[in-house]
């Protein structure tokens, strides 16, 4: 049976260290600022938003929520970013994806100051995570990551394999097990033969997006099993995309949902908007402190 890895325990223990970066600057008369923009009236982004300005509260980052109606022009959304970018007390902007149809995301991504880019989706940080030289941390990679530290998982050497080739999650968390020295097969929907794949997984980390997708015979014996999965059942009830209850049986250690990956994403969020706090305000170079970061 397989350890559970308890990404709300992770996830207190790394806010504590925020907790104290956030007073420290508050010390220096710097209070970390956090832009959430919602377009539209998606049931699950008004939850994400909802938790991300609850964690702000709790953390002693100051937060704007700016709730756009779904019929917002391209134009209209763009105007409100360039005011933000100009504005001296907001250090992180976030646009909840997903958009309404009309508008071009990677337009309105492009858009965004890079400092200020705490999703890390601007192709400026994105090319700076591909060569492991980021200041800006992929929020639910970095989030894995942070558990699998935590645990003294280390993925120097394992197969990983990444299910899900997403902007958000597959890529950047391939990215970031390469950067710890892992071998690492990125399988996605064109893939053939899966299971025969996921079966090789010492770290299996699935980000696929549908309910139940990795069932039991598709995982190696004592592998360690993420889930990246946030899915609604039939019934309603929250699911990830790893089959949990037979997985468990199989896995050394597994994720479970909610309660595993999940919490660690808003924290990472946390943790990225006091980096841009820093930099732009001249505390801290352009770079990533890695002094945390080894196992
Ligand atoms: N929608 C689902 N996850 C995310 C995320 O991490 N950032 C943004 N901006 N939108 C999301």
């Amino acid at each position: 049976m397989a350890v559970l890895l308890d990404g709300k325990q992770v996830s207190a223990a790394t806010r504590e260290g925020i907790r104290t970066e956030v007073e420290v600057l508050a010390g220096e008369g710097i209070v970390p600022g956090l832009a959430v923009v919602l377009v539209g009236d998606d049931v699950g982004s008004q939850v994400y938003v909802r938790n991300k300005k609850r964690a702000c509260d709790e953390l002693g980052i100051r937060s704007w929520q700016y709730t756009l109606p779904e019929t917002t022009g391209q134009a209209e959304l763009l105007a409100l970013i360039d005011r933000l970018n100009r504005d001296p007390q907001v250090h992180g902007i976030l646009v909840q994806s997903p958009l309404p149809a009309h508008i071009d995301e990677a337009l309105v991504t492009n858009f965004i100051r890079p400092e200020k880019d705490v999703d890390a989706f601007h192709p400026f940080n994105v090319g700076r995570i591909v060569l492991g030289d980021y200041a800006y941390l992929p929020c639910t990679p970095a989030g894995i990551m942070e558990i699998l530290r935590s645990y003294r998982i280390d993925p120097a050497g394992k197969h990983c394999v990444v299910v899900g080739r997403s902007h958000i999650v597959g890529r950047p968390m391939s990215m970031l097990l390469l950067h710890a020295n892992a071998t690492v097969t990125i399988c996605h929907s064109h893939t053939r033969d899966l299971g025969a794949i996921t079966r090789q997984a010492e770290i299996l980390v699935a980000a696929v997006g549908r309910e139940r997708f990795i069932t039991a015979d598709m995982v190696r014996d004592g592998a360690v099993v993420i889930d990246v999965g946030m899915n609604r059942d039939a019934s309603g009830k929250l699911c990830g995309d790893v089959d949990f209850d037979a997985v468990r049986e199989k896995a050394s250690y597994i994720t479970p949902v909610p309660g595993g990956v999940g919490p660690m994403t808003i924290t990472m969020l946390m943790k990225n908007t006091v980096t841009a706090a820093k930099i732009l305000s001249g505390k801290q170079a352009e770079t990533l402190d890695t002094s945390s970061m080894r196992w």
